[in-house]
């Protein structure tokens, strides 16, 4: 098999149609950000603005999910986005599991690149898709989860934030614990401070 390239993985996305949604996008949403970026963050699906622009969380959420990452001391040029699937279901529904298994090849390309050591699970859907379908956003955000040597924590969709801001004290806790982690395991040392 030919070796996994960025140029490779992002030709791969733009042929692909191994489900039905690539059929009403205006763009694909490969994802974007640091190549190498120690943390990655996934969310669920492109939303209408990043349709257009083909960027994954440029809309309402995106810009919440900066001031998020800002709150931590970390620019947005800094970390990994992308989403479960890179097209944008119609009327931005939730994708189905056969879209989102269809979907799943590109992530792991992308996880094969990044090596991210720590991944964020933007909400429900990319919480259940990547963790198991037992996963309950409310009652196991903030929780950390360790496979092979990668810490994930799953919080709040930005979306979820926008649309009942009560759940936003939780999602300022998870994102203090995710600043702990990243210090704790010796990552942005030159943001945080060595360890
Ligand atoms: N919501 C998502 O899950 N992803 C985006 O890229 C934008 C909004």
């Amino acid at each position: 098999m030919a070796e996994m390239t960025w140029e490779l993985f992002h030709r791969q996305v733009q042929a692909c149609g191994m489900c039905q949604l690539h059929k009403g996008v205006r763009n694909k949403v490969p994802g974007q950000g640091d190549l190498h970026a120690p943390l990655m963050f996934i969310g669920e699906g492109p939303g209408q603005v990043e349709d257009e622009e083909g960027l994954a969380f440029v809309g309402p959420a995106g810009q919440l999910l900066t001031r998020m990452l800002a709150a931590i001391g970390l620019p947005r040029d800094r970390v990994y986005i992308c989403n479960i699937v890179k097209c944008r279901p119609p009327g931005n529904r939730v994708p189905e599991p056969e879209e989102a298994e269809a979907c799943r090849l590109h992530l792991r390309n992308q996880f094969a690149l990044v090596r991210p050591k720590v991944i964020v699970l933007l909400g429900s859907t990319a919480a259940k898709n990547i963790l198991g379908p037992e996963i309950r956003i409310t009652r196991d955000r903030g929780r950390w989860y360790e496979r092979k040597g990668v810490w994930f924590m799953p919080t709040y969709h930005p979306s979820a934030l926008l649309r009942d801001p009560s759940k936003k004290r939780e999602a300022w806790e998870d994102m203090q614990s995710l600043r702990a982690r990243l210090m704790e395991l010796g990552e942005y040392g030159d943001i945080y401070g060595p360890r």
